[in-house]
């Protein structure tokens, strides 16, 4: 049923249940929010969207009150502004003043917040009790000092992730977003991910900055330093610098890594197509261990290039730890053969190779510090950018980023397909994966329009799709009439929902797909904020076109994977493989 209302004197007709916040943007109103995030929590607690309604005694949050036939809402007027300023003044009094020292100077919202509605003082006297500042993880860090109590972080957390790591402890004045039991963050069960970094609106929760590190080895001459960077981070870069999401900026940010100073520009796309051929054969090896052998193995197998739910698993489905692929993920693959084949290829001593990601994750820079991610006898890799702090860099070189010409990534690690490109989103590792696995069974191109599996495509939490073995290779000829049955979840709360059906014996799955973040890696923690749903499938178009428009779209096409093979690794799954871009899980402290 239509509800109409008028809004600043504008007549407004919306459905019933509409909030006033939502009616108010549909008349081209916008009103002031904190507490609230779309489709992730509305708590009504900040009191920034106040509005006057009329009739009513007291402002209204617009973001929690429902419309009502005949209601008469004022947005701007003089009880709403001042209702509205005192609201982020008391913020502000509970606020550490040292904006220009703050990682979020210039994009914080309660900075902006109070620019906007034009407090230039605050009325009341700052008298927090200084916390302790949480560095305790290798990729998250809370100061909780800058907390304002948003409840953000504990919504996406909890209810998003179902991870429930932050939750509010005491009450009133007190209040504290706590980790865990303990006081820090190392003593909750904590999967790393960063979501409630990329959702926090100020500077209470952000990465570990890897910047001065990073820009340490490159002034270090004795230092050959190279990069490589994740597939997702091409889709998102562009918003550090005003662009739209979704604007594709590959060839800038190949120049502006060469301007930064790096020796070798590579890609992590590299080893995406190889984790696909690794990971490939793994698959096919299981289902013949199931098949023919009739061994014991585990299955479905479950994919392992997502570190936060590497994380997830450990913590909370050891029991299903045996299902995970055993392929590192490709950040540690490229890490583990730039100190290896890289080395030896150019003669370069390992020893004086630092290898710098730059990821659109927060859990990465916790992977890259695990016990066992030192296989080429180094640690694999060295250091972990997010792509916020690549875009930080980048203004700090003063490099013009809207004037690079576009450039080529160098060989041979810089070298993939359009398989590798899709890793970045929810649905592409399965797709990338269907490409390979089908043709190497039955000679033929994956019968899909375009080579995408659509079924797979898209922001539904779960997505699944069989696939029919026809008219096999004789290598394959057990695969005669199976139908594999694959499927896809992204986000905590979803991976939990299929880590579920498979402990209890349901769904019938090959293979399965899990990426940590909402949306896969182009969602990840560490990307320019704010993720909205809009901007995800902003950036997944971006990596869609990408793909599209690349003259190989396999991973088996890719000629430097021919020629790791033959000069370096021998064979998928052999000894050198075993050794260097494969690994194995433990079970940790449970939930
Ligand atoms: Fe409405 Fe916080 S945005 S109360």
């Amino acid at each position: 049923m239509a509800i109409k209302l008028k809004i600043d004197r504008q007549d407004v007709s919306v459905p019933e249940g509409t909030t006033v916040l939502d009616a108010a943007a549909e008349a081209g109103v916008h009103i002031p929010t904190l507490c609230h995030v779309p489709k992730v929590t509305s708590p009504g607690s900040c009191r920034v969207c106040l509005v006057e309604v009329e009739g009513a005694r007291t402002l209204q949050p617009a973001c929690v009150t429902p419309v009502m036939e005949g209601m008469v809402v004022r947005t701007h007027s003089k009880r709403a502004r001042q209702g509205r300023q005192m609201s982020v003044e008391l913020l502000l009094a509970n606020h550490p003043w040292d904006c220009n020292a703050c990682v979020r100077n210039g994009q914080c919202e309660l900075q902006t917040l109070a620019q906007t509605l034009g407090i230039t003082d605050v009325r009341f006297p700052y008298s927090r009790e200084e916390i302790p500042v949480d560095t305790s993880t290798p990729a998250v860090v809370r100061d909780m000092n800058k907390c304002i109590l948003c409840r953000r972080c504990v919504a996406v957390c909890q209810d998003v992730q179902d991870v429930g790591s932050l939750a509010p402890r005491a009450r009133g004045f007190d209040t504290v977003i706590g980790a865990g039991a303990g006081e820090n963050l190392c003593d909750a069960v904590c999967v790393q991910c960063g979501q409630c970094a990329a959702i926090c609106p100020v500077g209470a929760i952000y990465e570990q900055d890897a910047i001065e590190d990073v820009w340490r080895a490159l002034d270090d001459p004795e230092k050959h330093v190279v990069v490589q960077t994740a597939p997702a981070i091409r889709a998102a870069l562009g918003e550090c610098f005003g662009l739209e999401p979704g604007t594709s900026v590959t060839g800038k940010m190949v120049a502006a890594l060469r301007r930064l100073g790096f020796a070798k520009v590579f890609d992590t796309n590299f080893t995406a197509d190889l984790t696909i051929i690794e990971e490939g054969h793994e698959l096919l090896t299981r289902l013949k261990t199931a098949l023919v052998d009739k061994g014991e193995v585990s299955l479905p197998m479950f994919t392992s290039c997502s570190p936060g739910w590497i994380n997830f698993m450990e913590h909370f489905y050891p029991g299903l730890l045996p299902n995970l692929s055993s392929c590192k993920s490709p950040q540690q693959m490229f890490g583990a053969l730039a100190k290896t084949y890289y080395a030896e290829k150019e003669g370069i001593d390992p020893k004086d190779i630092v290898v710098v990601s730059v990821m659109p994750c927060t859990a990465k820079k916790f992977e890259a510090d695990r016990d066992e991610m030192m296989d080429s006898g180094f640690k694999d890799v060295d250091y972990v950018l997010t792509t916020r702090e690549l875009g930080r860099m980048i203004q700090e070189a003063g490099i013009d980023f809207m004037k690079l010409p576009d450039e080529e990534q160098d060989s041979p690690m810089g070298m993939s397909t359009g398989a590798a490109d899709i890793f970045a989103n929810t649905g592409g590792v399965m797709e990338a994966a269907l490409r390979t696995v089908y043709e190497v069974v039955t000679g033929r191109e994956l019968p899909m329009e375009k080579l995408h599996v659509t079924p797979i495509q898209g922001l539904s939490g779960l997505k699944e799709v069989a696939l029919t073995f026809e008219k096999c290779q004789p290598d394959w000829s057990f695969l005669e009439g199976v139908t594999a049955k694959v499927a896809v979840a992204h986000g905590l709360s979803n991976a939990r929902k299929v880590c579920d059906m498979v402990a209890d014996g349901e769904g019938g799955y090959h293979f399965v797909e899990v990426m940590c973040c909402p949306g896969g890696c182009i969602g990840g923690g560490g990307q320019p904020r704010m993720t909205t749903d809009e901007v995800r499938q902003a950036r997944i178009k971006a990596i869609y076109t990408e793909d599209e428009g690349r003259p190989m779209r396999k991973s088996h096409d890719n000629p430097a994977i021919d020629q790791i093979y033959k000069e370096f690794l021998g064979e998928p799954l052999g000894h050198k493989s075993h050794e260097l871009l494969h690994t194995h899980y433990q079970a940790k402290a449970p939930a």
